[in-house]
């Protein structure tokens, strides 16, 4: 995609005047705005209807940023070196004198932090004198979207711009991970845990389903939610639902709406929510799906699909 420098001007001159925008990124896109400033982070919270008590994940350019903010360890470094900048989220320990807004973390001494892979993120990135905090751009547990339209759909009017960045690659938000006391994995997402796994000579899990014990309110049930009843390990479908399958059918019916046509769990994850997003704007009132193989990015669709079906 082509770099267009006046717009990126544009998004510098609204976050330093503490508005939030539209960001985009890799995985999904994110409604940003400077994470040192009060007025500007407590926006997010009012248009997203967030509740307070749901921390922000914060978005730097480079280590160098990070460090005036957080403390590190060994095992971050090696994780930044290999994975980052992409689709991952740590769980650090926030230092005493860091400028992050009180209303980021709720006040905790943890905070959630990633570097942006998307070229047009890093670019407004490394333009700001602060890093972003930016949850994903929807109505508090709705869909997360994946284009600078979707954002729109979300917000309209009420934010005042949107940076145009393409359709997410990713299209899932990002792994989070805690590196806290003990590793753990908080949430599936954009980076395969396998990737993970391999690099850590470990065996990491995430209890698929559980409730975590862990204060991370995305693993809450009811999230990533399109609003109307979702029915999974469907084999027929009835009439009125919408069918997302990602094996190929040798019938057609224009009720059905593949996420990969070749059977391909990536594919999926990318086009979990444009699917949900389009079935929800086509007016159906029910959505039936096709069981979707646990495991690599079959476990975040099946995560999120599970989170949307709960009432
Ligand atoms: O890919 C992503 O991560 C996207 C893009 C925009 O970066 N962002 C995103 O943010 O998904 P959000 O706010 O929609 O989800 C962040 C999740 C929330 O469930 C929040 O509870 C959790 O991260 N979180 C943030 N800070 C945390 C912390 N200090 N401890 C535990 N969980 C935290
Ligand atoms: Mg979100």
């Amino acid at each position: 995609m082509k770099i267009n420098v006046s717009n990126i001007k544009k998004a510098v001159k609204y976050l330093n005047n503490n508005e939030c925008i539209g960001m985009p990124t890799e995985t999904v896109y994110g409604l940003a705005a400077n994470a040192y400033s009060n007025k500007a982070t407590k926006k997010i919270f009012k248009l997203k209807g967030r509740p307070a008590d749901n921390p922000l994940i914060v978005h730097y350019y480079n280590i160098k940023d990070l460090e005036k903010d957080c403390e590190t360890n060994k095992l971050f470094y090696k994780l930044y070196n290999s994975l980052c900048p992409g689709p991952i989220t740590f769980i650090l320990k926030l230092k005493n004198d860091s400028k992050i807004s009180k209303n980021v973390t709720n006040n905790k001494k943890t905070l959630g932090v990633r570097f942006p892979s998307h070229r047009i993120a890093r670019i407004l990135l490394k333009s700001l004198k602060y890093p972003l905090a930016a949850p994903s751009a929807n109505i508090s547990e709705g869909i997360s979207p994946v284009t600078k339209d979707d954002v729109y759909d979300e917000f309209g009017e009420k934010i005042k711009f949107i940076l145009e960045g393409g359709r997410s690659k990713v299209g899932v938000e990002s792994t989070i991970i805690s590196l806290q006391k003990k590793l753990q994995i908080l949430r599936l997402g954009g980076l395969d845990i396998t990737i993970l796994n391999k690099k850590l000579k470990t065996n990491l899990k995430t209890t698929m389903y559980a409730r975590s014990k862990i204060n991370s309110p995305g693993r809450r049930s009811i999230h990533y939610s399109p609003g109307i009843p979702i029915r999974l390990n469907a084999v027929k479908i009835k009439k009125d639902e919408a069918f997302i399958l990602i094996k190929k059918k040798k019938e057609y019916n224009k009720n059905y709406f593949y996420l990969s046509k070749t059977n391909n769990l990536m594919e999926s994850a990318k086009n979990l929510y444009k699917t949900l997003r389009k079935i929800k704007k086509l007016g159906y009132k029910k959505i039936a799906v096709q069981k979707i193989p646990n495991k690599n990015f079959g476990l975040v669709i099946n995560d999120r699909l599970f989170r949307a079906s709960k009432k």
